[in-house]
């Protein structure tokens, strides 16, 4: 079983849309193995995304992340990381297929309704910046 780290993003935690992406999470097969509601710092923000720092969207990305309540989750599943990035659909909703959850929640490339790992690596570092061993038990 591999694990992979999700974020129902400020914009859609707002929105009143976390209920329905986790019924979509649930009825997808995951097992949601960590969850918690979190209000990000910008700085801890730019700690999450400091793959991206050197982007021209860094400072919007951080802000837009530290706006307001998130949902951050470990979701385990067989091939999770794929899956899951599958289930959220592209980067930009306007491209995302029908049926994604970004094409389906999200607003615009910066306001896309979920974030998820995109490789073992990153889950490595990911899951352990939220959560502690005790919360994945
Ligand atoms: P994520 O990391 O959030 O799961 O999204 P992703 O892999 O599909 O996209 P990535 O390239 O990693 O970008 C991270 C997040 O930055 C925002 N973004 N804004 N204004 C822009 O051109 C732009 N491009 C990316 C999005 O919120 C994206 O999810
Ligand atoms: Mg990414």
């Amino acid at each position: 079983m591999e694990k992979t780290f999700a974020i129902i993003k400020p914009d859609a935690f707002a929105a009143g849309s976390a209920g329905k992406i986790l019924a979509r999470i649930y009825a997808e097969g995951f097992k949601v193995v960590g969850i918690k509601k979190l209000y990000m710092s910008k700085v801890e923000a730019e700690g999450f995304y400091y793959v991206h720092k050197e982007r021209p969207f860094f400072a919007e990305l951080t802000e837009f992340m530290s706006s307001g309540p998130c949902l951050v989750m470990a979701l385990e599943a067989k091939g999770a990381i794929k899956k899951w990035r599958d289930l959220m659909g592209a980067t930009n909703p306007a491209e995302a297929a029908e049926g994604t959850l970004r094409k389906e929640f999200g607003t615009n490339i910066g306001e896309n309704a979920t974030h998820g790992s995109d490789a073992p690596e990153t889950a490595a570092f990911e899951i352990p910046y939220f959560f502690s061993g005790l919360e994945l038990i």
